[in-house]
């Protein structure tokens, strides 16, 4: 039983608009399947995370990585963004918590709403913690991008997408090509 790609759910499917509910066994094998197949999934769409209903599967699992370099042009490597990286991590039943007032605005795409970007403001530190696929609890603080990617997948479980965060539409959310167009 290999992992596979899983299809992706797209803005407008009722599955990302509801709140994702608890995984009760985080040992049975179809959650174990689930996890592999969402980390497939990530990587062949070359995502920074993805979320359980974004694979319409109602449940609170998000994975995020943050890369510590790249040449992909999907992602603009702010002065927030965490040179070491942060590696793949699995989070089921995640929580988290701001740890100061301070907000920050970035773009953001999603793979529920292909080609398109949009300018949201997110906490810059927060302390997460989440069940991983072993059972154990992991707790960590992030800030900037790191902080700002658990967010996003976050809102996932809570059936929010990024536009919701977004005050004023013009200028701040479009097309990746007419924000950053490709030279060269
Ligand atoms: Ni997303």
């Amino acid at each position: 039983m290999s992992a596979k790609v899983l299809p992706i759910a797209l803005m407008g499917e009722e599955i990302l608009h509801q709140k994702a509910k608890d995984v009760q066994d985080i040992h049975h094998p179809d959650i174990q399947k689930l996890i592999q197949d969402m980390l497939v999934t990530m990587h062949d769409k070359k995502a920074a995370g993805i979320a359980a209903p974004q694979v319409f599967k109602p449940l609170r699992i998000i994975i995020f990585r943050v890369p510590s370099q790249t040449t992909n042009p999907k992602y603009q490597l702010t002065p927030h963004h965490d040179p070491e990286g942060v590696p793949d991590t699995i989070l089921i039943n995640p929580s988290f918590e701001p740890l100061s007032d301070k907000r920050y605005c970035d773009w953001e795409g999603c793979l529920s709403i292909p080609g398109l970007l949009g300018r949201v403001e997110r906490y810059y530190s927060i302390v997460y913690r989440g069940t991983l696929p072993t059972g154990k609890t992991l707790e960590r603080e992030a800030h900037g991008f790191h902080a700002r990617v658990f967010q996003h997948e976050y809102d996932h479980i809570e059936g929010r997408l990024y536009p919701y965060h977004i005050k004023e539409l013009k200028g701040n959310f479009g097309y990746r090509e007419a924000f950053f167009p490709i030279t060269g």
